[in-house]
């Protein structure tokens, strides 16, 4: 048996328990085994919970994409790579073979290098799903430079802070995208954003929609003519395995985002290992993610962790709701996909729909289903289970993070039996812990408690970009010596977790993670607006949606409050992205406040979800009557 690839529940419990016993052995073994190194390792692992210090693999040498292609060229030449399914139906699909993958990575990364990147410059890339995203992120990682894409959904302000944060020396964009029946102008929402960024010397535009865009004289400069007249092999640059991969944006509960930084061998193997695992991939397979790169599920599972694996990863540009609510299922059929691995509410969103749609279609090449992002709730498992899976294929409910790099709790497909809504079981090498609001560890099952890992794992985030001291206190202080990961869980009498969702002011809107205090801030910024407090409420489809409590000005008092509405909507759209929009705003006098002044966003989270049947001790609120006019005035459907 290789240590690689977990058959069954027997050599599951095996693997943990010498991961656990040996962890430095168990990760030794899978990286000597399964990838290409310039040079091994001195040591495995260096740690220091405290102090929020991992080094995983000290001192190897190696290049990541000498692992995700150059190995392949000989034996999967030929071989799809990236399987582009483009926004269009009727537009051709692309298949990409590893050895074509291979010469369009090297012409990028020369055309990067001409432009004057090298090793650990910061490259920003916001792109639509096209295949010259992968390219730009994969030649990022052959000359050593660090990208960090910014979803292609995020406002120019959101883009601005995104780039000077990482001090970023190069956009890489398009002329616009297709999303479903619309364009997007990604190019002015650059233009817009670059007009607060002093560091980007150059921007490099591919083109998509064909529209008419101004390119800015020795800043901007069409791909396409670039790459024809680089040369097509570039030598990959030797990183050390502790150098830096990429950045990537996630909200943090206050104050800006935060850049995460992933390394690149620890990475590496756990991103490869999980991928192998949870997917149970095998060489014919076409494997379907259809998360945006823009994520760190897209990073990890569609390009890095397939392409190590040496699968076919597709890449899709659409939505799954154009030209109709059949699209997900159509793309099955026409590609035969093996894996398929979505987000709750996507599921839910189609599960709404009338059931032709997925009903029409073959789905019989499917072995594998999986979910990401957020809790699944039981309706929407059992809808994925008898109408996608047919009732025989295994879901795998992967709980991870940006911060984690890889999928930590999670199912082995056909090896460990699933239970819906729980993402069962740590993956070798995941030490989980429960721990109770005095920060002592839980021992025991059927335990509920705040969700840590104990113990470093290869792809862990390294630090925060320029705030190393943020990182620490964020994960690293409220239970000293462990991992805190923001989200509350249960353990079941067998030992299954359950993550139950956020317990810090991050809220999951349709799979996005969103902090309160940006929002809050963009909303301040409108004139009329005094001060502002953002809740979540369940949502059918989104999971969670926004509720915002904004009170107003004396100036904004006589306004019309529909436009008011429109126009608080409208500033977190300009300064974060639609995907920030509230659902429902309620104009209030005050907000519950504690005497030290805190806004008790647990009243107010109950109010929006209509559960005001124990709202708890009001007494010592500053103003307890404020509670009473917003429960009277609060916004139904
Ligand atoms: O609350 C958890 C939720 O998503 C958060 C991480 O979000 P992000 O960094 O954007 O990464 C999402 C993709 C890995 C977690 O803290 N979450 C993610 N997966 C699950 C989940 N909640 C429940 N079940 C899951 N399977």
């Amino acid at each position: 048996m290789s240590w690689y690839k977990i058959d069954s529940l027997e050599e599951y419990f095996k693997a943990y328990r010498e991961s656990v016993d040996q962890p430095e052995k168990f990760w030794e073994d899978i990286a000597e085994e399964n990838f290409v190194w310039r040079k091994k390792w001195d040591k495995v692992l260096e740690y220091d919970l405290h102090e929020a210090q991992v080094k995983w693999f000290l001192n190897a040498k190696l290049n990541i994409t000498e692992n995700c292609i150059d190995r392949h060229l000989a034996e999967r030449g030929e071989k799809t790579a990236i399987l582009w399914e483009p926004n269009d139906p009727n537009e051709a699909a692309k298949q990409i073979t590893y050895k074509e993958l291979y010469h369009q990575v090297n012409r990028f990364a020369n055309v990067l290098k001409s432009k004057g990147i090298g090793k650990g410059d910061r490259v920003c890339i916001y792109l639509p799903m096209i295949p010259e995203l992968a390219y730009a992120v994969l030649a990022c990682a052959r000359i050593g430079a660090i990208h960090s894409v910014v979803f292609a959904g995020f406002s120019a302000t959101a883009l601005a802070t995104r780039i000077n944060d990482s001090e970023c020396k190069m956009v890489i964009t398009s002329d616009g995208a297709f999303r479903g029946g619309k364009t997007i102008d990604l190019k002015g929402i650059v233009d817009e954003a670059l007009e607060q960024c002093s560091c980007v010397e150059n921007v490099l535009v591919a083109k998509r929609i064909n529209s008419d865009i101004e390119l800015k004289e020795n800043r901007d400069h069409w791909l396409q003519p670039l790459l024809d007249e680089a040369a097509d092999s570039c030598e990959a640059e030797t990183m050390d395995a502790e150098d830096p991969l990429f950045i990537l944006y996630t909200s943090g509960s206050t104050g800006k985002p935060k850049g995460m930084l992933h390394t690149t061998a620890g990475y590496m193997v756990y991103s490869s290992f999980t991928f192998k695992n949870i997917f149970q991939y095998q060489e014919e397979d076409i494997y379907w993610c259809t998360a945006d790169i823009g994520w760190i599920t897209g990073h990890s599972y569609i390009i890095y962790g397939p392409l190590a694996n040496g699968a076919t990863t597709v890449m899709f540009e659409g939505v799954p709701s154009y030209p109709d609510f059949g699209r997900f299922w159509e793309v099955v059929q026409k590609h035969k996909i093996h894996q398929f691995y979505t987000a709750p509410t996507a599921i839910r969103a189609l599960a709404k729909e009338n059931l032709d749609f997925v009903e029409n279609y073959d789905l019989s090449s499917l072995k594998v289903l999986g979910t990401v992002g957020e809790p699944i709730n039981e309706e929407a498992w059992h809808w994925y289970n008898d109408h996608v899976g047919k009732k025989k294929n295994p879901i795998v409910d992967t709980w991870w993070q940006t911060e984690t790099g890889g999928i930590m709790i999670s199912p082995i497909p056909y090896v460990t039996p699933t239970k819906p809504t729980y993402a069962t079981l740590p993956l070798p090498g995941i030490q989980p812990g429960l721990m109770d609001e005095t920060g002592k560890e839980i021992i025991g099952n059927q335990a509920e408690g705040r969700l840590c890992i104990k113990f470093p794992w290869p792809s862990m985030a390294r630090t925060i970009w320029g705030d190393h001291q943020r990182y620490k206190e964020t994960y690293f202080t409220a239970f000293p010596g462990n991992y805190f990961t923001g989200d509350g869980a249960l353990r079941d009498e067998v030992g299954y977790y359950r993550i139950t969702g956020r317990v810090d002011d991050v809220i999951i809107v349709s799979g996005h993670n969103l902090g309160t205090a940006p929002i809050e801030d963009a909303i301040n910024e409108h004139p009329a607006v005094a001060e502002s407090a953002i809740v979540g409420f369940p949502h059918d489809i989104k999971g969670n949606a926004l509720y915002g409590y904004v009170i107003l000005k004396e100036t904004g008092e006589g306004r019309d409050r529909d436009n008011l509405r429109k126009e608080i909507n409208q500033e977190i759209s300009d300064k974060i992205g639609p995907i920030a929009k509230l659902n429902k705003i309620q104009f209030v006098p005050g907000l519950p406040k504690t005497r030290s002044g805190k806004i008790m966003r647990r009243i107010l989270r109950k109010i929006a979800s209509g559960d005001t049947s124990n709202l708890g001790d009001t007494s010592t609120l500053l103003n307890p009557e404020v509670v009473e006019h917003i429960m009277t005035h609060v916004i139904k459907d």
